[in-house]
């Protein structure tokens, strides 16, 4: 689409209701999705930001076991919660719907129906595998193994969320049970297959594909590297209790794949919208219309669902368009560590509010200005403190304060009346040289804004009050108003037009600041439309009362913080929880059992990286009695120079497996622990290559 959109469909991913809302989540999507529609709606565009509660999958299931509770129980408390912290930090969807409405099952039920009247899956009865001890299938997050892809030891059976790959349970190496931790075995069942390997193949598809050309470059290479290695068969029901009944005949006590179900539900949620408020059109506009532009705000574990999965099931269904565009943001990491709800390491908004209360717009700012939009980010409160202190109260409330300080001192807070322009040059020069900045700065927020470069825009932004902070220091009103009363009126009338301006731009970024600031400007009408215009405030406009924008964020508040996490590192220490069923000791084996492992060591004497895998090293390791081709998904962990020479231990007996087209020979012994780092399991002596080890 190369014309300007007639409409907008703004989604963010669905949060499943397993767990309260943190920092992550609202850095991941949420918040650049509500800056980039507030944006929209302030240009007067078409707009439906719609989001709402994914209730069904394993995760669902997994909690309900945890807190002993049912499914519906789980989701019925985690909607609510989530809700009501989105809610409070502004984050402001048309419409926020559940996935266990209702209208969400209808719509679900029905999209699966026509691509199975369509002949689009293929149905199949495939072995999978199985938990005798839980007597259930293990689909999705009930098994875990380690990625053949990267070598996360903790990746999922539907995907692996280190390197973002969709995954079937069988493609993991060393799969296990996430409920009993057994080894599973394998069963048959039939299930309904969505040919993705056929359909990529297809000339609608093939066209689709040509859009990741205007996409983040993040997005575009880990979709074509998917691409280039071919998408498998993905199974689009499952045999589970918790989800979407298959509305077809042979498909009793299967359900909908969550991912097949969540993602429809941007369409049901904006399907309830539209019942109830009808003004704002039907289903066709907003789905079916080839000038809506659907963008989809995501974090970056969902890409391939969100780039490919979803729009092969819109293309194959007919009815709908694709996404114009599919900004993913990376991670946020919490104080050098992944952020992680099983360790309770992260920063919950609901615990955010109690310490820091009415300070939304604050901890919006922080996370806007180190949003992970190209890489993983860290969010730090030394950090937080730093920002807020010299950027939001130093720069951007200092300014407003100072202005409308002295406009109630000098005129009782009536905007002043302009007779003539500045004389001395010093002063023009200083007034020019502000303008010119709050110009340029407020051109490049709107072009970064439409970009959804948004740390960027916001960057832009807090420039607009640095050139009024600027603007103040250079002329000092409040030294000048003895001696050149005439000029300090030029002065403050400029000054004040910039606080407009901040308060028309703040919306996207700082919305709760906006109210604020337009209630104390006493102009709660400004639009955007005025930002570019030079004068906003008229000679004689009443201004109303001035309040502080933000207060100073102090050293025992970021150490209070700094505390609870302390606690939680040792709590952690003490029961080390995040992999759970990893440390449970394994069934014992016989010695017969051990034996049949060959184990040697070896040395390397070649490491490069693959082309197109982030993780994976091609290793050439000598076993003495020869040389072998192995793979090894340690690239994060190790750079290959730092690998020559290295002894290690090799499983030699190994069956070989291709892995992305080259052949494995074998598998280096490595350890993982809980934080995700890994360490070679090598003879720490000098011995010779190709001993046996046991
Ligand atoms: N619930 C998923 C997650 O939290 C996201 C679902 S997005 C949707 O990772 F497209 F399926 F809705
Ligand atoms: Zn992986």
């Amino acid at each position: 689409m190369n014309k300007e959109p007639k409409r907008y469909l703004i989604t963010a991913a669905l949060p499943y209701a397993n767990g309260p809302v943190h920092i992550g989540h609202l850095a991941g999507c949420y918040l650049p999705a509500d800056i980039y529609t507030r944006y929209l709606k302030a240009l007067g565009k078409d707009v439906l930001f719609i989001c709402g509660s994914d209730e069904h999958g394993v995760p669902i299931t997994i909690k309900a076991k945890k807190e002993g509770i049912t499914p519906q129980q789980v989701v019925d408390k985690y909607d609510g919660i989530m809700k009501n912290a989105f809610k409070d930090f502004g984050i402001n969807f048309t419409y926020y719907g559940r996935t266990s409405s209702k209208t969400h099952h209808d719509t679900a039920q029905a999209s699966f129906k026509k691509l199975y009247d369509k002949g689009v899956f293929k149905e199949e009865t495939t072995k999978q595998y199985y938990d005798e001890e839980a007597n259930q299938f293990l689909a999705d997050r009930y098994i875990t193994g380690t990625c053949p892809r990267c070598g996360n030891p903790g990746a999922y059976g539907d995907q692996c969320e280190k390197c973002g790959t969709a995954l079937s349970p069988t493609d993991l190496i060393n799969p296990k049970s996430a409920l009993s931790g057994a080894v599973p075995v394998l069963r048959e069942t039939k299930n309904w297959f969505l040919p993705m390997g056929e359909i990529q193949k297809t000339e609608q598809f093939k066209h689709y594909i040509k859009r990741f050309e205007d996409w983040k470059p993040n997005i575009k290479g880990q979709c074509n590297s998917w691409l280039t290695e071919g998408l498998q068969s993905r199974a689009m029901t499952r045999d589970l209790d918790w989800g979407v009944p298959v509305p077809v005949d042979g498909a009793e006590g299967k359900v909908l794949y969550v991912w097949f179900d969540a993602p429809i539900g941007y369409i049901s949620a904006t399907e309830e919208f539209l019942q109830t408020d009808k003004g704002r059109g039907d289903l066709a506009k907003w789905w079916m219309d080839d000038d809506t532009a659907l963008i989809h705000f995501i974090g970056k574990d969902n890409i391939v669902f969100h780039a490919i999965i979803f729009p092969m099931m819109l293309m194959t269904h007919g009815d709908y368009i694709l996404p114009l565009n599919v900004p993913a943001n990376e991670f946020l990491n919490l104080e050098g560590d992944k952020i992680s709800t099983s360790r309770n390491w992260a920063v919950w908004l609901h615990e955010y509010l109690v310490d820091f209360e009415g300070r939304q717009d604050e901890l919006r700012y922080v996370l806007t200005a180190i949003a992970p939009e190209t890489k993983d980010s860290e969010f730090t409160w030394k950090d937080y403190q730093t920002r807020i202190n010299s950027e939001l109260v130093n720069i951007f409330g200092n300014f407003v304060n100072r202005v409308l300080v002295l406009c109630d001192k000098y005129y009782d807070g009536l905007m002043p009346t302009l007779t003539n322009e500045l004389t001395d040059e010093k002063l023009l020069n200083a007034k020019q040289a502000c303008l010119d900045q709050v110009a340029n700065s407020l051109h490049s927020m709107n072009q970064n804004l439409g970009a959804v470069k948004l740390r960027e825009a916001q960057a832009d932004f807090i420039n607009i009050a640095r050139a009024g902070n600027k603007f103040l220091a250079d002329t000092e009103p409040w030294k000048l108003i003895k001696s050149d009363a005439e000029s300090v009126k030029q002065i403050l009338f400029v000054a004040l037009q910039i606080c407009a301006k901040l308060a028309i731009a703040a919306e996207p970024f700082l919305p709760h600041t906006a109210t604020k600031l337009k209630g104390m400007l006493n102009a709660n009408d400004l639009q955007w439309s005025n930002l570019f215009n030079e004068n906003i405030l008229g000679s004689n406009h009443q201004l109303g009362k001035a309040e502080i924008l933000y207060r100073q964020v102090e050293d025992e508040e970021i150490q209070k913080q700094l505390n609870r996490l302390e606690e939680i590192k040792k709590a952690n220490k003490l029961e080390p929880k995040p992999t759970e069923t990893l440390h449970e000791v394994k069934a014992d084996i016989s010695y017969e059992d051990f034996d049949k492992l060959d184990l040697r060591v070896g040395k390397i004497l070649e490491a490069i990286k693959v082309p197109k895998a982030d993780k994976l090293l091609k290793l050439t390791v000598d076993l003495g009695f020869e040389k072998r081709t192995i793979l090894s998904g340690i690239a994060e962990y190790y750079k290959p120079e730092e690998l020559l020479g290295k002894l290690v231990t090799v499983v030699a007996n190994l069956a070989p497996r291709k892995i992305r087209g080259i052949e494995s020979q074998g598998m280096l012994l490595m350890a993982g622990n809980d934080f995700g780092k890994l360490y070679s399991v090598g003879p720490d002596l000098e011995i010779e290559v190709g001993s046996v080890v046991k």
